[in-house]
């Protein structure tokens, strides 16, 4: 029997492309960017498996397009790229790879909290200048961590994971979660509290952003919940870009109204809001929350299972759309 034929639209570890190999007939981007929108429709005419990222847009289009397209695997946990209900509606069974990059993300989250808060890179970029001329009593004043409220906006795998570290630095801890229930580890471990987004917003010393870009989501942190931070307040987002409307952090950052922000991802990413680059109370990382070799190697690995047990008409382990396998399930 032919190997199916499958896409892989960006170079990924190659423990994953070793999964694949052996069962599939690869085509893989040998680029190092994404595909174009009309390179990517071109590709997956004749493909029964996808293992795609974020840059690609897996819409009825993409679907339109693609045929003969038995699966399509997310290396990402994040899933805003892809449109589940018209998936579901063709049942096409769709993966994402969550678990695999808590730690490692959580540990960015906490790279950028810590960067700003001790104003890292603004002070590094201060010594490479050459012009320090030495210690000085009123230098460089940052924020202490230990003792500090920390708020959780989504209280998920990384944000409980992120939460869960601050053990050591003895912080209160506050949280919002989509569901509206208690995490029972947060509250055992860490006595924290799950409250209202309005309280979080008035009473954390640091916010850190891990909810899933949602319509609910989308611009959540604006002018209006700027206004509601405290002036001495800091802000992480290792999550989705248009979490945070930008063009209103930039302002808010500009005015002083929050004390700093530690960003790994972007509105219109890529790309940063003017005057963003410009604010030394920023951080700015180039979405690497995941980027570690394990957690890289872990999603492509995750993700080429997915894709293989789709191939083989199986559920996925991590399959986001479970319905389609349901007994009597069929397309609308
Ligand atoms: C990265 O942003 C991911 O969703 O995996």
């Amino acid at each position: 029997m032919p190997k199916p034929k499958v896409l892989v639209t960006r170079l990924i570890p190659q423990a994953g492309l070793d999964l694949l190999q052996e069962m599939c007939d690869l085509e893989i981007n040998p680029e190092d960017r994404p595909l174009t929108r009309a390179e990517l429709l071109a590709r997956v005419a004749d493909k029964e498996g996808v293992l795609g990222q974020m840059a690609d847009r897996i819409d009825a289009e993409f679907f339109e397009a693609a045929r003969v397209l038995k699966g399509y695997a997310n290396y990402a946990v994040g899933f805003d790229n892809i449109d589940v209900t018209e998936a579901t509606r063709r049942r096409i069974p769709v993966s994402n790879t969550p678990g695999v990059l808590t730690l490692a993300t959580a540990e960015a989250a906490w790279a950028l909290l810590f960067a700003v808060a001790r104003r890292v890179v603004e002070t590094d970029k201060i010594m490479r200048s050459g012009t320090w001329q030495g210690w000085g009593p009123m230098q460089f004043h940052g924020q202490e961590v230990t003792g500090k409220t920390l708020g959780i906006v989504g209280a998920g795998r990384i944000g409980t994971a992120m939460a869960l570290m601050s053990a050591g630095f003895k912080m209160r801890v506050l949280y919002t979660n989509a569901s509206g229930r208690e995490n029972q580890a947060l509250k055992i471990e860490l006595g924290a509290r799950l409250v209202s987004f309005d309280e979080l917003v008035a009473d954390s010393d640091f916010i850190s952003i891990h909810t899933p870009l949602t319509p609910a989501t989308r611009h959540l942190f604006r002018a209006d919940t700027f206004a509601r931070m405290k002036p001495t307040a800091i802000l992480i987002n290792v999550a989705r870009g248009p979490v945070i409307k930008e063009d209103d952090l930039v302002a808010a950052l500009r005015a002083r109204r929050i004390a700093g922000a530690g960003l790994d991802v972007y509105e219109f990413e890529p790309r940063m809001t003017a005057g963003l680059a410009d604010l030394d109370n920023a951080v700015l990382l180039p979405h690497i929350g995941s980027a570690t070799t394990g957690s890289r190697t872990g999603m492509a690995v995750l993700a080429a299972r997915n894709l293989l047990a789709m191939l083989q008409g199986e559920k996925p382990e991590n399959c986001l759309n479970p319905e389609i396998y349901e007994p009597g399930a069929t397309s609308t």
